[in-house]
């Protein structure tokens, strides 16, 4: 694998609005995510953090500039299965019991399964075992119905890390849910991205939970949609209960959330 996850080179993405009206979503952005880290994006909503996603991802093409994901384009990546994507809602199949949910994608995709493994060195990860990690032991043979939306959203991560793909791509994945259960969540993703160093880029409104999860916050601003800073988080892991109280973890969210206030500003200012 390449150093760099993820490459975007000076991407523009424009929206037609009305007749003659545009909207400028991205306006020459830059990224680069190293491989192996975990990298948030928070902005204030409109500001285009969505549409940056789906343009790493491939499901949209930028209208300059270029994107690429452990130096292939996002759509080689995605169908090398190198990419995953974890949206807002879960999405699980209603049908099927958690284990069978999590346990398709890596069925359907056998063959890309297995170059996958051979090019990670190890058997890939079990599913089993990842639903024991994620605390979904006792339910793995419920239907999604049954569970809550707290695991619902913990299968739906587990899903995504089943492929093992190299970049994981987030969109506010724990917005719908409540802190006590959006914290537990943070640290069960931080343990799979520990055990299977994958890339993570991840979309949240949330300052505390960017400060947590990240090596890097990138902000964006909207009217045009950019990249205003990015942050380094240089704070020590695991990230537990203590750290989350020490004046430290405070100092940067302080730090983040002044940014976050310089892009709101000249938002009003353009
Ligand atoms: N398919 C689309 N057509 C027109 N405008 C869009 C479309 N998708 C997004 N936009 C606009 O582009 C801007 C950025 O949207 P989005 O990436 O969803 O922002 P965010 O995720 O940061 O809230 C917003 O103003 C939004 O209304
Ligand atoms: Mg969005």
């Amino acid at each position: 694998m390449s150093a760099e996850a993820i490459r975007v080179d000076r991407v523009r993405r424009v929206y037609p609005v009305g007749a003659r009206g545009s909207l400028v979503a991205l306006d020459d952005v830059d990224l680069t995510v190293a491989a192996g880290t975990f990298v948030s994006v928070i902005g204030p909503s409109g500001c285009g953090k969505s549409t940056l996603l789906r343009v790493i991802a491939g499901l949209e093409d930028p209208d300059a500039g270029a994107v690429s994901v452990c130096g292939n384009t996002p759509a080689q990546a995605a169908a090398a299965k190198m990419l995953g994507l974890v949206p807002q809602t879960p999405a699980l199949l209603p049908w099927l019991s958690v284990l069978k949910n999590v346990s398709l994608p890596a069925k359907v995709n056998r063959a890309a399964g297995r170059r996958r493994r051979e090019r990670s060195g190890n058997g890939g990860p079990d599913m089993v075992e990842l639903l024991r990690k994620a605390g979904l032991q006792d339910v793995m043979h419920k239907l999604p119905s049954q569970i809550s939306g707290g695991m619902q959203q913990r299968a739906a991560i587990v899903r995504a890390f089943g492929l093992h793909p190299d970049v994981l791509l987030m969109d506010e994945p724990f917005s719908a849910l409540d802190e006590f259960t959006r914290e537990a969540l943070q640290e069960q993703l931080l343990d799979l991205w520990d055990e299977l160093k994958a890339t993570v880029l991840f979309v949240t409104h949330s300052v505390s939970e960017a400060v947590r999860l990240s090596d890097k916050v990138v902000v964006m601003a909207p009217r045009p949609g950019r990249i205003t800073d990015v942050l380094d988080i240089d704070l020590p892991r695991p990230r537990g209960p203590e750290l989350l109280a020490s004046a430290e973890f405070h100092a940067y969210e302080d730090l983040v959330r002044d940014r976050l206030r310089g892009a709101f500003q000249s938002t009003a200012a353009s």
